[in-house]
């Protein structure tokens, strides 16, 4: 049975266990004022070598402030992850961001990640935030699951966040 509840600060690292891989065939960009969609092709196998070396202290920053983690579990296997940062960001300081949100290959398409993101934004509505912003990676199904949730490619990318990923697509959804 697949459960949630809320991680640990020592279960933090665990979200390298969620197995990543993924293939990929085609990759959006943002050009001209709109989404392209252009063939290129990736076979993930796990994470990307230094992901959790990189961004494991980024992550754990964010638990120290209040960061929100929710876990999906089969049995004691940990098979998705949401991440709620809780630092407001934008012109207006309303909006949050959800860090990160990835599910199991073998879970994928089964509504778990459409689960979790509901969560994100009913937890950013209670923290007071308008808009939820996602700096999101360009692969086609994770830019059309985002759309499916009601994201549009954000007017107004956050400078910082836009100049950690310019490859992304920024998003931003209202909640
Ligand atoms: C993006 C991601 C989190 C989505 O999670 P997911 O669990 O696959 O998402 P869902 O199952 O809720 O939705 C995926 C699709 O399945 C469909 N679906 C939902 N419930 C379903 C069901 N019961 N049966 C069949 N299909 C279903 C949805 O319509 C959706 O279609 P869409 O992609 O065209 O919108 C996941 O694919 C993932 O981890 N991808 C790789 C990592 C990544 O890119 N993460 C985002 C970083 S910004």
């Amino acid at each position: 049975m697949i459960i949630h509840r809320e991680l640990s600060r020592a279960e933090v690292e665990r979200v390298w266990s969620i197995d990543r891989s993924e293939v990929i065939d085609h990759i959006y960009y943002f050009e001209n004022g709109g989404l392209v969609l252009k063939p290129e092709h990736y076979d993930m196998h796990g994470w990307p070598p230094g992901e959790a070396e990189k961004y494991t202290p980024e992550l754990l920053e964010c638990f120290d402030r209040g960061g929100w983690f929710c876990g999906l579990f089969d049995d004691a296997k940990l098979i998705g992850v949401a991440v709620l940062d809780v630092k407001f960001i934008g012109r207006n300081k309303d909006q949050l961001q959800l860090a990160f949100l990835h599910v199991s290959s073998a879970y994928r398409n089964q509504g778990l990640g459409q689960q979790l993101f509901e969560m994100a934004r009913d937890k950013a509505r209670e923290k007071g935030a308008k808009r939820l912003y996602i700096s999101a990676t360009p692969s086609e199904h994770t830019i059309d699951f985002y759309r499916r949730q009601g994201c549009i490619v954000t007017p107004e990318p956050d400078p910082a966040l836009f100049a950690l990923e310019p490859e992304d697509i920024h998003l931003e959804c209202d909640i």
